[in-house]
């Protein structure tokens, strides 16, 4: 026969149990959810006759990049904000990046200005091929 103590410490058990594995399996889930997965790196080439103005986008698994080339090399960034992956826009008056979702700013470089974006927009590898820009991301 089983006395109430010891059917109540089992209950405990059982339900710290079933609490522990709800917590890992739910932080499991949530953190699949917010990084992404490995993925191997992308590379686009953006033909250096095709920059205007030192410009030139592209895509990198289908989100837009900006290449901006100058006299000592050239930068690659995402256009894909940091926030919740609206794209931004160059806004030429005030020379900024702009995303339309809530409004957060990025200067020319990338580099966050104001708004929720918790981060600069990403940057990418850039490798001179000559004829070419090839960015890696
Ligand atoms: S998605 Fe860009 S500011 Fe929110």
């Amino acid at each position: 026969m089983v006395d109430s103590s010891t059917r109540r410490e089992f209950l405990n058990r059982a339900l710290a149990a079933w609490a522990a594995t709800t917590a890992v399996g739910g932080a499991a889930a949530a953190g699949a959810s917010l990084w992404p997965r490995d993925e191997p790196p992308s590379t686009a080439r953006i033909p250096k006759a095709s920059l205007q103005n030192g410009r030139a986008t592209g895509s990198l698994r289908g989100a837009p990049f900006v290449l901006v080339a100058s006299g000592s090399g050239a930068v690659a960034f995402s256009l894909v904000c940091t926030h919740a992956r609206c794209i931004v826009r160059w806004e030429a008056a005030d020379k900024r990046f702009l995303c339309p979702c809530h409004k957060g700013t990025f200067d020319a470089d990338g580099r966050r200005l104001s708004g929720p974006p918790p981060a600069d927009l990403r940057r990418f590898e850039v490798r001179d091929a000559g004829d070419a820009w090839e960015v890696t991301g």
